[in-house]
């Protein structure tokens, strides 16, 4: 029997609304394509613009379906800021918005934030030396703890004495399902690019700090449930370089929560930029997939967004809830939508501005829509071919 997920749509503020519903447009053609599974939408305004308007950062309706109804959700960015440049906050100095962006990954338990950092054929990389082939590696950040732990404060606020301080939880608990979510992905996967070898890289500072020395003594047991991976470290600090250097002998790469945040948007970069990173925050019920870019207010309304980043985010969905539900279909039409983008991407000949550089500099760019249009037309050539 064919079944209906009940989907969550969350645009959000600035470019979000803008790339949601391209991601929006192609899951309608995808769905009518493969067939065999319904999609039911249910978009909502959120964010720090809504928050402007309204004086709450979502409705109450759209809180309790997002974190109680619905099967899965597509989020775009949150971030607005006011006329004079300014990020629109709450009275707490958190950004408005971050119920929803940072509030739903502690309140689902969504553990895994799952970055991967593919470059696709036809995407400029500034690694001058690499190529598609050396780069292929899946970041999972630590998402419900570390740094991010709201246990935070500040005292005596405007005086000469004041001080703030952010406290880096790292439990056992949190620690163990992540590390080993890492491992169950090389697991299944193919090895790194460079040598086939399935390896697991723990990216910790555990020379200094004792959250680290725990992260990594965990991550030690339990790569033992793992014979057949390699465990591998790194230093943060030197990971960077590592990256930039060899990129290649990454496969699976495991971080607590800001170490994380910071290196994948390094990830980003060598992956050709933000407009092709894809993310999904992943717990034991629950899905949340974004971009990893942000809303970018300034570019809101040209039309000029790389609408990829959203649309691979809707792969990820499309494929997790395939997974879940253990459903072909749905799986499948996440898998379509990728071969799209990755054959649209190949091609060479639409993309916006942001990827027309290096020995794309002299194309044209074309536009959010655009590069739609020709990812839903690339959904049905490949159909008919496969
Ligand atoms: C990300 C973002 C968020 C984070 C911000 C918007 C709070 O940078 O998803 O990487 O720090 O996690
Ligand atoms: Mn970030």
């Amino acid at each position: 029997m064919s079944r209906t997920y009940k989907i969550s749509i969350l645009p959000g503020d600035g470019i979000g609304r803008e790339v949601v519903p391209q991601a929006v447009s192609v899951l309608r053609a995808v769905e009518e394509l493969v067939g065999g599974f319904q999609t039911e939408l249910h978009e909502f305004e959120c964010g720090g613009e809504f928050y402007l308007r309204e004086g709450r950062e979502w409705s109450i309706e759209a809180e309790e379906f997002t974190k109680r109804e619905a099967d899965a959700v597509l989020l775009g960015a949150i971030g607005a800021v006011k006329k004079d440049g300014s990020s629109v906050k709450l009275p707490d100095g958190n950004l408005a918005g971050y119920s929803i962006v940072i509030g739903l990954r502690m309140e689902l338990d969504l553990y895994a934030n799952v970055r991967p950092v593919k470059l696709y054929e036809g995407v400029w990389t500034p690694l001058s030396d690499k190529r598609p082939d050396d780069i292929d590696m899946t970041i999972i950040r630590e998402n419900t703890e570390g740094l991010y732990s709201p246990t935070r404060g500040t005292l005596k606020r405007g005086d000469k004495a004041e001080l703030a301080i952010d406290t880096r939880v790292i439990t056992r608990k949190g620690s163990e399902r992540v590390i080993r979510y890492a491992f169950q992905l090389a697991a299944n996967g193919h090895g790194a690019p460079g040598d086939g070898q399935k390896r697991v890289t723990c990216v910790d500072k555990s020379n200094l700090l004792a959250g680290c020395q725990l992260f990594r003594s965990i991550f030690n047991e339990i790569a033992i449930e793992y014979p057949g991976i390699e465990k591998d470290y790194a230093y943060v600090d030197a990971w960077t370089q590592w990256c930039l250097r060899k990129p290649e002998y990454y496969n699976v790469v495991v971080a607590p929560n800001e170490f994380g945040d910071i290196i994948t948007d390094l990830g980003a970069a060598v992956q050709g930029g933000l407009g092709v990173a894809p993310a999904g925050n992943i717990g034991i019920k629950h899905g949340v997939f974004e971009p990893v870019h942000g809303s970018a207010p300034k570019y809101y309304g040209s039309n000029s967004a790389n609408p990829i980043a959203a649309i691979l985010s809707l792969s990820m969905l499309l494929e997790w809830l395939g997974l879940e539900h253990r459903d072909k279909k749905v799986k499948s039409a996440g898998e379509l939508v990728k071969a799209s983008v990755s054959e649209i991407l190949k091609e060479g000949k639409i993309r916006t501005q942001d990827l027309c550089v290096g020995p794309w500099s002299a194309i044209s760019p074309s536009s959010t829509e655009d590069v739609t249009s020709a990812i839903i037309k690339g959904l049905k050539r490949i159909q008919i071919t496969r």
